[in-house]
């Protein structure tokens, strides 16, 4: 087995990693909202105002930090005023980007506030631009966060809310280069700063901004927003960027057949986020020294499962995704000075989920268990860490990270993406003597993915790890994911 070397020095503090890295997504997309995670009180299926209980229970065991909502294109297409109210009085619509089936409007705001409030995470809002207007969105924010008399504090009140929510994270449009309007950057800047100036602070709530940034690597986007956008309209931009194994959006690849050489592309791809926020983070720190970056949808993206409606985006969730989210906690925690948020696509059935459901059943992916071993890292701040590496197919294997808690415990994450190679870690621990060492380990056979049959097959295990007079050691298996936290 090959030795690496490995070092982490908690005295050299990088950059606060916001727990919001570690947030998710939900859209009314499949059956992420509706079967996912809303089944309507009357459901058999237990519930707590219509949310799952299993679901709700998996949300908290992870410390949820954030949820994105309403969408994903959804949210250009959404009015808010047709889900609030008597519920057999909702208006529907059709769901138009996903499907076309019929939205009945059964979840929103008031559903939505409610789950946030039950996880005790941040709600993060997609407002309408695409096909919404000013006054829709100022309305929207009157009725969540004015706590006086008005005609949209009155209206919620009447709906049954009588305390104003706190909202802090406001999206103002959503892929408004594609499917939030296939609009130009600079009209997307123009109407962004007309429709956040009546988003306004009510009663003590404070607004964080976050205009539409880019698709993928259009740089010229970031720049031309950025130069219309200043610090004083948004606080963030987002980026949109998702791992396809084949580079091709029309034959993605499989979620659960697949070569190692398309193991290795889909490896490669997720890589090339660490280049995409580097170069958008440059350009944003030409024009900005305060404005951030948030990448609120991120993940594999796949052919969805034979045999289900190809608008839903189901897929399945094998070990390589274990992989995929590994390496980019990891790469979030490192750009953390810049990325503040970062949103997994999505939370429930849908494309790299956490969870799927079925009926009454519920399973919790690879990726759902990274999440939780990762979870350590939330509120931590980075501190300097190095280690070896070696390649595979031309890309390098090993992926680190390596965290300072308030509580004085460090977190170290590795990921050993390799398919052939064992790897051991010796690594040193400066500025802290360590007296014990607790790891967990995700690993498998790299197309294995929990089912409705096994929901099992991979989950954390413990792993030793072995205390030494300057630091650690531990195996790093071939396809593994491994988590310590360490305390003095
Ligand atoms: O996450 C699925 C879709 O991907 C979202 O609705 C959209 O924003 C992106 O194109």
């Amino acid at each position: 087995m090959k030795k690496l070397k490995a070092a982490v020095n908690c005295m050299d503090k990088r950059s606060h990693i916001n727990r919001e890295i570690y947030g998710h997504f939900s859209e009314h997309l499949g059956r992420c909202i509706y079967k996912g995670i809303y089944v309507g009180e009357d459901s058999p299926i237990p519930n707590t105002k219509g949310v799952r209980n299993d679901v709700i229970k998996a949300f908290k065991e992870i410390k949820m930090p954030v949820l994105r909502w309403p969408g994903g294109c959804f949210a250009d297409e959404y009015h808010w005023m047709d889900g609030i109210g008597e519920k057999s009085l909702r208006k529907k619509m059709i769901n138009t980007h996903w499907g076309h089936v019929t939205e009945d409007n059964s979840f929103g705001t008031h559903e939505f506030f409610d789950l946030c409030e039950e996880l005790e995470c941040e709600p993060y809002l997609a407002g309408n631009l695409g096909s919404g207007t000013v006054k829709e969105l100022a309305d929207w924010i009157e009725y969540i966060t004015f706590d006086g008399d008005s005609p949209m504090a009155d209206l919620r009140r009447k709906n049954g809310r009588e305390k104003a929510w706190k909202l802090k994270y406001l999206g103002i449009g959503n892929e408004s280069w594609g499917c939030g309007g296939n609009m130009r950057p600079e009209y997307y800047a123009d109407l962004y700063r007309r429709y956040e100036t009546y988003c306004v602070n009510f009663s003590g709530n404070e607004l964080f901004k976050v205009a539409c940034g880019p698709n993928a690597n259009d740089y010229n986007w970031t720049d031309k927003l950025l130069e219309s956008v200043k610090d004083y309209h948004a606080n963030a931009i987002s980026l949109h960027y998702y791992t396809i194994p084949t580079g091709d959006w029309n034959k993605k690849g499989a979620a659960l057949s697949f070569s190692d050489e398309e193991y290795y592309k889909t490896i490669s791809s997720t890589l090339f986020m660490e280049e995409l926020i580097e170069k958008h983070a440059a350009v944003i720190r030409k024009h900005s020294d305060r404005i951030k970056l948030i990448v609120d949808e991120w993940g594999c993206w796949y052919d969805v499962e034979e045999g289900t409606n190809p608008g839903f985006l189901y897929q399945q969730n094998t070990m390589r995704d274990a992989v995929v989210a590994a390496i980019n906690l990891n790469i979030f925690n490192a750009h953390s000075d810049i990325v503040c948020m970062a949103n997994l696509a999505q939370a429930v059935n849908v494309l790299q989920a956490l969870l799927l459901t079925e009926g009454e059943k519920m399973v919790k992916t690879p990726t759902y268990h990274i999440f939780d071993m990762w979870k350590t890292h939330q509120d931590a701040d980075l501190i300097y860490s190095f280690c070896e590496n070696e390649s595979a197919d031309g890309i390098p294997v090993v992926s680190q990270s390596a965290s300072l808690s308030k509580n004085g415990s460090i977190t170290l994450t590795y990921c050993n993406a390799s398919l052939s190679e064992d790897l051991e870690i010796d690594c040193d621990i400066l500025g802290m003597k360590p007296l014990s060492a607790k790891a967990q380990i995700l690993t498998g056979e790299v197309h294995t993915c929990n089912d409705f049959e096994d929901g099992e097959r991979i989950i954390p295990r413990e792993h030793k790890v072995t205390v030494t007079g300057r630091g650690i050691s531990f195996a790093l298996p071939r396809c593994s994911c491994v988590s310590i936290v360490i305390s003095q």
